[in-house]
């Protein structure tokens, strides 16, 4: 704390109560001055209009599955300490799955510990533990390092520094990247509760997507008038071109919610994320067509596995994957990968095509991941 001996113009005066809160009772004439109230008794003043800033740079990050991800977070004193504060930081976050911005939460979800840190120390929680480091590549820099990022590590972290006489915050977005699907059950349209969605998606190497992934996937051109599951509990739809049947024409282009469903006893398609693949999706270049049991036997002659659908979404949109061959996948599904759009080929947009799930004992080709 600076101490000066200077008298008081016209300033900020604040109080310091008791437990360390200020209360302002002065104005501003854009200096920060505090009386503490607990001087020498000489009428001294002294200064301490010291502000913490916490600030990121950038609010929303995205990353690749399995990457190592840093989340930045820095804080700085206006003006500049001359004598160091002992800060902790901590960092907590909202699982993506818990937040919703359709409709207002019913509960209150709370914010739940990734790390703290206090000088040299450190302590991290949960599924998070041995994965996150502070980088701390100058005395400021309380950015979060995570590694071997999972899809389920989504969602909204909170960097906060606390010094004891004052606290900031300041939150960044983690998202994944990757790619929204529409999913549906060979054994028709809406079948899947949402548990039954849930598993559907993770057998495609896939999760249930957030709110956040359908809305930029919708921005990116989604239209989908099916409704499915998020991981959020509702079910919703995204519409670019507004038409009858998919909430009529009178409805501006969005993402048509029904809101919360019940999780057990309403069945519809899913909406699945995928983030990147790990490895090479390909067609499988075999001299003959082949039928479904045939198929996954090339692919293990080949050294691989029959690629899933979340596989060949993430190929497709991630790795520019564009092919005019339909092959099957692990699910029994038909599909293949458009990136540049030509004659016979289907529609005249990008897109992986689907001919759903034909008898297995059809032949095509086969799509494999390695
Ligand atoms: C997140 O995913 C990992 C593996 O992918 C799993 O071990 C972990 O339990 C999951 N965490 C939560 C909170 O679902
Ligand atoms: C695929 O063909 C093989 C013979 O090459 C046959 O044994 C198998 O039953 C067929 N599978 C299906 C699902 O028709």
């Amino acid at each position: 704390m600076v101490n000066l001996h200077r008298p008081l113009l016209a300033v900020w005066v604040y109080l310091l109560l008791p437990g360390g809160q200020s209360r302002i009772v002065g104005y501003s004439n854009g200096f920060h001055y505090q009386d503490i109230n607990n001087g020498n008794g000489n009428g001294e003043i002294y200064f301490n209009g010291i502000r913490l800033h916490v600030e990121s740079p950038q609010s929303s990050v995205s990353a690749s599955r399995g990457s190592s991800v840093t989340l930045p977070c820095y804080y700085r004193y206006e003006p500049e300490l001359s004598t160091p504060r002992r800060t902790r930081v901590k960092w907590s976050w909202l699982p993506a799955s818990s937040i919703t911005t359709t409709s207002p939460p019913k509960t209150f979800v709370k914010e739940t510990e990734v790390m703290v840190a206090m000088g040299d120390r450190h302590r991290s929680y949960g599924n998070f533990q041995g994965r996150v480091r502070l980088r701390r590549s100058d005395p400021g820099d309380m950015s979060l390092v995570i590694n071997e990022l999972q899809p389920n590590d989504t969602g909204r972290y909170r960097c906060e520094v606390i010094d004891g006489l004052e606290d900031d915050s300041v939150t960044v977005e983690l998202e994944m990247r990757g790619v929204v699907f529409p999913y549906y059950s060979k054994k028709g349209r809406y079948r899947y509760n949402f548990f039954g969605a849930q598993r559907a998606c993770q057998d495609q190497d896939a999760t249930l997507a957030t709110f956040e992934q359908l809305f930029t996937a919708w921005e990116e051109g989604l239209d989908w008038c099916n409704a499915g599951w998020l991981a959020d509990g509702t079910v919703q739809y995204p519409i670019t071109v507004p038409r009858d049947g998919c909430g009529g024409f009178n409805l501006a282009p969005g993402l048509r919610s029904y809101g919360q469903q019940h999780r057990l006893r309403h069945h519809y398609d899913a909406f699945c994320f995928s983030a990147s693949v790990k490895g090479a999706v390909y067609f499988l270049e075999h001299r003959t067509k082949l039928n479904f049991t045939e198929a996954v036997q090339a692919c293990v002659s080949d050294g691989s596995q029959i690629a899933t659908v979340g596989q060949l979404y993430a190929a497709w949109k991630l790795q520019g994957l564009d092919r005019c061959d339909a092959g099957w996948l692990a699910d029994g599904s038909i599909r293949y990968p458009i990136t540049k759009s030509r004659v016979n080929c289907g529609p005249p947009q990008p897109g992986v095509r689907s001919f759903g799930f034909p008898p297995q004992s059809l032949k095509f080709g086969v799509y494999c991941h390695r």
